[in-house]
């Protein structure tokens, strides 16, 4: 079944929503490997991999439901931060402010009537809980250390080891 205009819209605002996070990590990956921050930039490139993940889902999604995927301008993003931890702090939030959109998601969805859609945004629900956990994780770590102390390199190379999730 079709989904209505409003369903469609927001669904397909979260495609540039998930890409435009891509985007982002990228940046901020960029930015890391500049500072000679190897295992950092390597787990945001695997972040920006999961949020284009993200993007497809939705993207499948509106498809499978006969409607057609519109894609919508993507800012560029941030290139210049204080150090590691501001990076991981707006990152952070920003985590925050994608689960707030899919929250909005699943509301609308249950206004609609739109069970598919109820069902499908469930893996979102959970998986955000997921996404603000693993950032909160690494602010917790970073927390223990000065962006210019030795201990960051020790913390560069365990970040060099995130695997796909
Ligand atoms: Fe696609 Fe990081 O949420």
């Amino acid at each position: 079944m079709l989904l209505s205009d409003k369903m469609w819209k927001l669904l397909n605002e979260q495609v540039k929503w998930e890409l435009e996070s891509a985007y982002m990590y990228l940046g901020m990956a960029a930015y890391l490997n500049d500072k000679a921050l190897p295992g950092f930039a390597f787990w945001m490139q695997k972040q920006a991999a999961e949020e284009v993940e993200h993007a497809m889902k939705i993207y499948n999604f509106i498809e499978e439901r006969g409607n057609r995927v519109e894609l919508l301008p993507i800012a560029a993003p941030a290139k210049e931060w204080a150090n590691v931890h501001e990076i991981f702090e707006k990152s952070f939030e920003h985590e925050q402010f994608v689960t707030g959109l899919i929250n909005n998601l699943v509301d609308a969805a249950a206004e609609e009537k739109d069970h598919a859609s109820s069902v499908f945004l469930q893996w979102f629900v959970t998986e955000q809980v997921e996404e603000e956990d693993t950032f909160r994780g690494v602010l917790d770590k970073l927390s223990f250390l000065k962006p210019d102390s030795p201990g960051m390199l020790i913390l560069d190379k365990e970040m060099a080891t995130r695997t796909d999730d």
